[in-house]
């Protein structure tokens, strides 16, 4: 694995498939395994790229287009890969990243219209050779996804309806083409990506999750005394 002693593994997906309900049941299973684990996301996962998560989630970059909103979020990742991602790595953590460089090929790549030259050299700079072991990509019709983003958001608000944030708002076929996108990506990387269908019970998606990861633990050490950090 490239990033021993620690592994790196990125949660892929359109909106609504799960990701985050399945890197949780990741983490407790790994850690009632004795493993060290680190469950982060992007935007996001250090002080300095959650501050521009806001900016780019509220949509206040909107205006200023497509390959701002890129370079924003190439400099969210350089920080989160610099400041943490790297470091725990080097500690030998297991490092699970809600989202990672495959959600700016597909959101700002394909679906932004950017040129790949222009993203590929973001990306390159901004992961400075820390690439997720492995990216495990959740599968859902965009129909589906976005119903139950919408329903999460509602019931984690209460009574009052959730606005959807920058990106949710687009087109059905906007987000059906970001669900063409990974199939894609993980067509092209088969030794670096597995796909999911995130269309069954929590419990089987689970399973499918455990089984993709466990050959991959064959190189990392189970920490001395575990601890479980999260950053969110
Ligand atoms: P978030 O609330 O974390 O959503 P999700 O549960 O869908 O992961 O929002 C992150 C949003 O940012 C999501 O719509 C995808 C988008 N995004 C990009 O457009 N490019 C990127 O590089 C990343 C990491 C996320």
């Amino acid at each position: 694995m490239a990033n021993e002693p620690g592994l790196f593994i990125s949660f892929e997906g359109g909106e609504g498939a799960g990701k985050s309900t399945q890197i949780r049941r990741l983490a407790d299973w790994l850690r009632s395994r004795g493993f060290d684990v680190l469950t982060t996301r992007e935007p996001g996962g250090s002080p300095g790229a959650e501050a521009v998560r806001h900016v780019l989630l509220s949509g206040a970059a909107e205006n200023y287009g497509v390959r701002m909103e890129a370079v924003l979020f190439a400099a969210a990742r350089s920080d989160h890969v610099e400041q943490v991602i790297r470091p725990a790595l080097k500690r030998g953590v297991i490092v699970l990243c809600d989202r990672f460089m495959d959600s700016s090929r597909v959101y700002q790549g394909v679906t932004g219209n950017l040129e790949p030259e222009f993203i590929e050299s973001l990306e390159r700079v901004a992961v400075n050779g820390t690439v997720p072991d492995c990216t495990i990509i959740f599968d859902i019709p965009a129909s589906i996804g976005l119903e139950r983003a919408r329903k999460r958001a509602d019931a984690a608000a209460g009574s009052l309806p959730v606005e959807p944030d920058r990106f949710e708002r687009e087109k059905i076929d906007t987000h059906e083409k970001r669900r063409e996108a990974f199939l894609e990506i993980a067509y092209n990387e088969p030794e670096r990506c597995r796909v999911v269908d995130a269309q069954r019970s929590e419990e089987q998606i689970a399973g499918d999750v455990r089984d993709i990861v466990e050959p991959l633990l064959g190189a990392v050490t189970p920490a001395a005394a575990p601890h479980t950090e999260t950053v969110q």
